[in-house]
């Protein structure tokens, strides 16, 4: 035993990383992150890193995703994979368990959005199977082959990003809406199935925030965090890519580890609330 891992055994919940005391609560756990090279999956891979785990990104923005991996060192690496091609999936999934040895944590996240709303008379087939096939079609792939590791292993933890879209109607396009009720749905129906075997489902829906998905959208990302913060029911905070990456290394670690079935909305109340009685009572302006 070196001395390096004599200290782990010594003190092994906090350690320094980069001046930050933190805990290490993935500490020997093997990730993957579809998405990771922008966004929430970014942040994610970050937190999940500084809390020792080893993360695969994937995604098909090569140079972002090999970036992230260089930048963090031997315990992060990019596999390029689009997600609806169940083939890099595969490749995706064996790869992590050939480099790693195990698969402990399954993060579906990549996604895209057609167009900020939309009429259904504006949508197209096309955008509405384009949409279904990276969001629904891309989750499905990811976790119908880590749920091909993890159940020999009697345990293993599958997320998605679903959206808080799911929750409240009128947010989103119509295919974006479709798609994040199936990727709701198929947290629920796999939470049932594996359950038997240790692993846990889970999904995350955050309401809106800016990242890659929501710029270039006809605004800038100070118009949009503007909006946030006018249409958001908490005040004095708008929903940040950190935020979701801790609420998924919540449901990630042992933290959450008898949560299993649940969509976790991060949206400060917005889908739970009716603005329109609190305004007619006075309440709020
Ligand atoms: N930003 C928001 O307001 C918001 C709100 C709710 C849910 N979401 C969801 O969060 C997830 C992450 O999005 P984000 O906001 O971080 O946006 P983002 O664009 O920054 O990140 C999405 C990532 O997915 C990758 N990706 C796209 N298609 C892919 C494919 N076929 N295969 C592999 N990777 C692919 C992109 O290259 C990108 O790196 C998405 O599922 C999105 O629908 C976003």
């Amino acid at each position: 035993m070196n001395w390096s891992s004599l200290a782990w055994c010594i003190f092994p919940v906090k350690a320094k990383v980069h001046g930050d005391s933190i805990l290490f609560r993935l500490q020997g756990k093997v990730a993957i992150v579809t998405g990771g090279a922008s966004g929430i999956g970014e942040s994610t891979t970050h937190l999940f890193w500084k809390n020792g785990a080893k993360v695969v990104i994937a995604d098909i923005q090569d140079e972002l995703g090999q970036a992230i991996s260089d930048k963090l060192g031997e315990n992060v690496c990019y596999i390029h994979c689009d997600v609806s091609n169940e083939e890099e999936v595969i490749n995706l999934v064996d790869t992590t368990v050939a480099n790693f040895g195990h698969l402990d944590i399954m993060f579906n996240n990549a996604g895209i959005v057609d167009r900020p709303f939309g009429s259904i008379l504006d949508t197209t087939k096309s955008d509405l199977e384009q949409v279904l096939r990276v969001n629904v079609v891309g989750s499905f792939l990811g976790a119908k082959h880590a749920a091909r590791v993890m159940v020999p292993q009697r345990r293993g933890c599958i997320l998605f990003t679903a959206s808080a879209c799911a929750s409240i109607a009128g947010m989103a396009t119509h295919s974006y809406a479709v798609s994040k009720h199936g990727v709701v749905g198929l947290s629920k129906n796999l939470a049932a199935e594996l359950g038997q075997y240790g692993v846990r489902v889970n999904c995350i829906s955050p309401s809106g925030l800016v990242t890659g998905s929501t710029a270039g959208q006809g605004a800038t990302p100070e118009q949009l965090e503007a909006g946030l913060r006018k249409l958001g029911n908490l005040k004095g905070k708008i929903l940040r890519a950190e935020d979701v990456a801790k609420a998924v290394l919540y449901l990630a670690s042992d933290d959450g580890g008898y949560v299993s079935g649940h969509n976790l909305v991060l949206d400060g109340g917005f889908s739970v609330v009716n603005p329109t009685i609190l305004k007619a009572v006075g309440l709020i302006q």
